[in-house]
């Protein structure tokens, strides 16, 4: 579902000057660019007016997906204010209710329809003529409960965007014609001068008004400002701000919940904080909290993104994930690169190094995450226990809030995530954080939620992955948590031969994992057998267990079809009763502990006239004679080899899907980053 507002204005009469067009659609974004285009160019009655919009894609939460209730929501049918929102708002029941007592009616089942109509609730009854937009916006979001990232738009305050956000990331995107050597954008405070927060935005371009900011007429230096300005930010001081006026081109501002939504507009970006109010008004932006907080930043610094553009791009692939998949031997690399030295055996992670030995005190290592990024925690978990000695505890974050987990201030929790902004393992960062537990993010998303949360962390450098099912993320956070086991096992002696067996496995860990890739024919002749199966059942044990919950995941995301994936261990306990010639079954079967094992369950299969497709490693003799088909994979060290079996289910999961017509990168009601819980 998505929407667009834009200022649209009647050709013919002033009679709507201004008032806001919103074009709704339940499909996808493309169906939103035709219609938009078709009102743009054909309906000689309106003539849209671009320079400022709100648009917005979701996958319902509330209500069923439809036009009526894509985003923007409205508060009126003549669209006097407009919002959107990326989030939940737990108290909407009540606000509902309190507004339908003051006559207001709703249109949709969504609970952001609350917050447009709550904004002219409080415009309409304001007690001053001259209340600012974003004060307005200030007096409703003390009213909301849950977590939002907003943007609002209004016929009163046309050309003016207030965005703020708490708990759901936000972000500013800012471009500007000149070179933008800001790295700092003062915040102002309701409850203190504005000039106290001047001192770090030396080389913010100041722009007039009465220049239409056609050049930059100088820069604010350190102690330029009024030291007698005491503005408020109802009346925001024209100094302080970067201003686009004029031709409207000097400095453009993108908010967004996510760097990869703008970066083909600029790589600066500032992430606001909870409760951060931003305001352009005029062209110029400006930032705002209600209270400044003891020890809280001052500032809101411009960050440079290191994404390229190529990076986010799909090339020569089909789909993101088929990419994504194929980045591996890269990615894999990049989340080494400079941590690992291959001459010393050393593993530095720098963002953990000076937590290392609280680590190593610690009573229990918790790892929490959700989907991909808690099967991850699952595969490196034996490896984590034998490396560092410690107990490891792996939870789902839901699970592991709603049974109310004893945390104690000795335990270290790791939270893994892809976006770093998945609400679940946000509220289990905030739960163990009010306990006193150390805290650790492993995220790919530098200035996500949970990187800036945390105490200490990871960054797992897999570059931006934009299809709904994680692969590479997956990978990379596997490795990366291996580094973690190296890292704490430096100093163990006896620890030693195990520790330089894995760095070695590591060093060729790209090369293996560019020959799994080249079964990409072989896997897709799999997928041509399989395709129009209803279920899929993936059995393995010990280190490649993870892979089985995570090849079935894939298969569910993104195929539809059934999928489980099943401890080899517990098949004689129940599995086994769906095991005939009918049902499709992958067995991973590796030269590792457990291979003795897996071969009693694999008679177990074929004595029930299962057919199973086994991967197995290289050459394995015995495999081959038992199995329906085979995918033979290079062997390598036990901890690493879920990494390259994970990969056939990875490109099998995408070949299925493609052959049932289905699209890849946005499978139907998943969401890439769930900011709801
Ligand atoms: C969503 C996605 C999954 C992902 C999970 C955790 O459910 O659809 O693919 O694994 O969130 O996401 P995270 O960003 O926390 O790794």
């Amino acid at each position: 579902m998505c929407g667009i507002a834009v200022d649209g204005n009647k050709k013919t009469t002033t009679e709507d000057d201004g008032k806001i067009v919103l074009i709704k659609k339940k499909g996808k974004v493309k169906a939103l660019d035709e219609e938009l285009y078709k009102k743009d160019c054909m309906d000689l009655e309106v003539e849209l007016d671009t320079h400022f919009g709100i648009a917005h894609t979701r996958w319902a939460t509330h209500g069923e997906p439809s036009a009526l209730n894509s985003h923007p929501q409205r508060s009126d049918k003549n669209n006097e204010f407009v919002v959107i929102h990326n989030g939940i708002i737990t108290n909407y029941k009540e606000l509902k209710k309190y507004l339908n007592s003051k006559g207001y009616e709703f249109e949709s089942e969504t609970d952001t329809e609350v917050i447009p109509k709550l904004i002219k609730y409080v415009y309409d009854n304001r007690e001053r003529d001259d209340m600012s937009f974003s004060t307005l916006v200030e007096r409703v979001i003390q009213q909301l409960e849950g977590a939002f990232a907003l943007v609002f738009k209004s016929h009163y305050f046309p050309g003016e965007a207030v965005a703020t956000r708490r708990g759901s990331p936000l972000l500013i995107g800012v471009r500007s014609k000149y070179e933008l050597s800001a790295e700092h954008i003062p915040i102002q405070y309701n409850s203190a001068p504005y000039y106290s927060f001047l001192r770090d935005c030396a080389v913010i371009p100041v722009f007039t008004e009465r220049q239409g900011a056609a050049e930059p007429v100088g820069l604010l230096k350190e102690g330029v400002q009024d030291k007698n300005s005491h503005n408020r930010p109802d009346k925001p001081d024209k100094s302080t701000a970067v201003n686009s006026a004029g031709d409207g081109k000097a400095v453009e501002y993108y908010f967004a919940s996510d760097a990869s939504a703008i970066i083909e507009h600029t790589n600066k970006v500032i992430y606001l904080e909870d409760d951060d109010i931003a305001a352009v008004v005029g062209g110029k932006l400006s930032l705002h909290r209600v209270n400044s907080l003891a020890g809280e930043d001052s500032v809101r610094a411009i960050q440079t993104l290191q994404m390229e553009l190529q990076e986010i791009m799909k090339g020569n692939f089909e789909a993101f994930m088929q990419k994504e998949i194929f980045e591996q031997p890269e990615s894999v690399f990049n989340t080494m690169r400079g941590r690992i030295c291959f001459h010393t055996n050393k593993v530095i992670l720098g963002g953990l190094k000076d937590h290392l030995k609280e680590i190593k005190r610690c009573r229990r290592l918790i790892m929490i995450g959700c989907g991909t990024s808690f099967h991850a925690a699952v595969a490196t978990r034996q490896i984590l226990e034998e490396l560092t000695e410690l107990p490891v505890m792996v939870e789902l974050a839901s699970d592991f809030l709603d049974r109310n987990t004893p945390v104690f201030r000795d335990d270290v929790c790791f939270y893994i995530s892809q976006s770093g902004e998945t609400a679940d393992t946000l509220m289990a960062l905030r739960y163990c954080k009010d306990r006193g537990a150390l805290t650790v993010g492993v995220t790919n998303t530098v200035g996500s939620s949970i990187s800036r949360d945390t105490d200490c962390g990871v960054h797992i450098n897999a570059g931006p992955e934009i299809g709904v099912a994680s692969t590479k993320a997956y990978t990379s956070q596997f490795v990366a948590l291996i580094m973690f086991g190296l890292m704490m096992s430096e100093d163990r002696i006896s620890l030693q031969p195990r520790r330089l067996e894995i760095i070695n496995g590591l060093k060729i860990l790209p090369d293996m994992i560019k020959n799994v890739l080249t079964l990409d024919n072989k896997i897709k002749s799999i997928a041509d057998e399989l395709y129009q199966q209803k279920s899929l059942l993936v059995m393995g044990r010990g280190f490649n267990y993870a892979t089985c919950l995570e090849g079935a995941l894939k298969i569910k995301e993104i195929t539809y079809m059934h999928s489980e994936g099943i401890l080899a261990g517990e098949l004689k306990h129940g599995p086994l009763a769906l095991i005939d010639k009918h049902m499709p079954v992958i067995m991973i079967i590796m030269k590792d502990a457990c291979y003795t094992k897996c071969q009693n369950a694999l008679q177990q299969v074929t004595a029930r006239s299962g057919r199973p497709i086994i991967l197995c490693c290289q050459d394995d003799q015995e495999m081959s004679e038992n199995a329906y088909k085979t995918i033979e994979l290079p062997h390598t060290v036990d901890c690493l080899q879920g990494i390259l079996s994970v990969i056939p289910l990875q490109l099998l999961s995408f070949h299925l899907a493609v052959l049932r017509g289905y699209d890849v990168d946005c499978p139907r009601n998943l969401a890439k980053s769930v900011t709801v819980e």
